[in-house]
């Protein structure tokens, strides 16, 4: 049985695959692959676009979605192999995630991490522990990676610039108030370097680079496709010819969970915002974010009011891309 964690564990065939499936539901909504069938929605974190564009997902495929608020108003789980329970937690999740597939057919999560050990958050315990013990297919909705992001991002570069091998992504550190999770970063360049996209990481400094498990995906995946991954601190250079920017905030590595210390390096990027002067280098480049966005904070008003900005068409291909992967899950797993 295979879950939807991380787009690592899937070909480019596959996830092509999934994108064609998204423009076919883009045309014509409805479906049957979840009919009679019902999906978990379980968020421990705020959300707009994931908990509405699942549900309708799921509704316009003809199943029932029960949206679950994990952080209070479901038992606290254990994850913990043999933990000895007298601690907060109610239950473990050997039992949560056996039980809830007595119920549903697909189970989703969204959890990010809780920003105290990056080398045990880097395993993502909680969702990888849920697909341990479920017996349906785990779809992850934001943990340390965001793949139903990285689908859309691609669906909106495609539609936008068409065959995207060999093109130029820059990836930016922006400017943000506060340390943010490096969930889509990951995903940015995991997705980019799997469709052959040259990619470049701008970064205020080297102590923004992304987890290792992460940039030597993407290494492999651009060696695989001839093309390159470069970081650079520097954002002429960064720019210059780039045909797609993607803007994204996150905290650096080696100062998780304590921030204090890494306020230095952050001043670094105070000039980083996405602006018109910077999009001007590029080569005509189109420009997103996932969303939620501080506007004039990570990209100004100019940019993201101007016609290059994919940020809303990205948003909306959420919605056309999860029906696309949970129709394959549901296909695979019931054989
Ligand atoms: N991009 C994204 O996942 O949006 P939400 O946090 O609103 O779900």
């Amino acid at each position: 049985m295979r879950h939807f964690l991380t787009t690592e564990d899937w070909s480019r065939e596959d996830l092509q695959a999934m994108i064609d499936r998204a423009r076919a539901f883009r045309e014509s909504p409805e479906g049957d692959a979840l009919r009679g069938k019902s999906v978990a929605l379980m968020f421990f974190n705020p959300s707009l676009r994931t908990r509405s564009s699942f549900d309708i997902g799921v509704h316009q495929l003809g199943g029932h979605a029960i949206v679950l608020d994990a952080q209070g108003q479901t038992w606290p789980v254990e994850f913990e192999e043999g933990a000895v329970m007298d601690g907060g937690p109610e239950e473990h999740v050997k039992e949560a995630a056996r039980v809830l597939s007595r119920y549903v057919d697909l189970i989703a999560i969204r959890c990010f991490p809780k920003f105290q050990d990056w080398s045990a958050e880097r395993k993502d315990p909680l969702i990888t522990a849920y697909a341990r013990h479920a017996t349906v297919p785990v779809i992850n909705m934001e943990t340390i990676v965001h793949p139903c992001q990285e689908l859309a991002i691609m669906m909106a570069l495609q539609d936008r610039i068409g065959d995207v091998r060999g093109k130029d992504f820059l990836l930016t550190w922006v400017p943000h108030p506060k340390p943010l999770n490096t969930a889509v970063a990951n995903s940015a360049v995991l997705m980019a370097s799997k469709m052959g996209m040259n990619v470049r990481l701008l970064v205020p400094d080297e102590v923004y680079r992304l987890d290792e498990r992460y940039m030597g995906a993407a290494e492999r995946f651009c060696a695989d496709a001839g093309t390159s991954l470069t970081v650079t601190t520097d954002p002429t250079e960064a720019y210059a010819g780039a045909h797609a920017v993607y803007g994204k905030s996150w905290g650096a590595l080696p100062f998780y969970g304590n921030w204090d210390a890494e306020a230095p390096y952050r001043a670094k990027g105070a000039g980083f915002m996405i602006d018109e002067a910077k999009m001007a280098l590029t080569d005509g480049g189109v420009v997103s974010h996932c969303l939620p966005m501080r506007r004039n904070v990570k990209i100004a008003d100019a940019v993201v009011d101007g016609p290059d900005f994919l940020g809303i068409e990205e948003a909306e291909n959420r919605l056309h891309v999860q029906k696309a992967m949970m129709e394959r899950l549901i296909k695979e797993a019931d054989g």
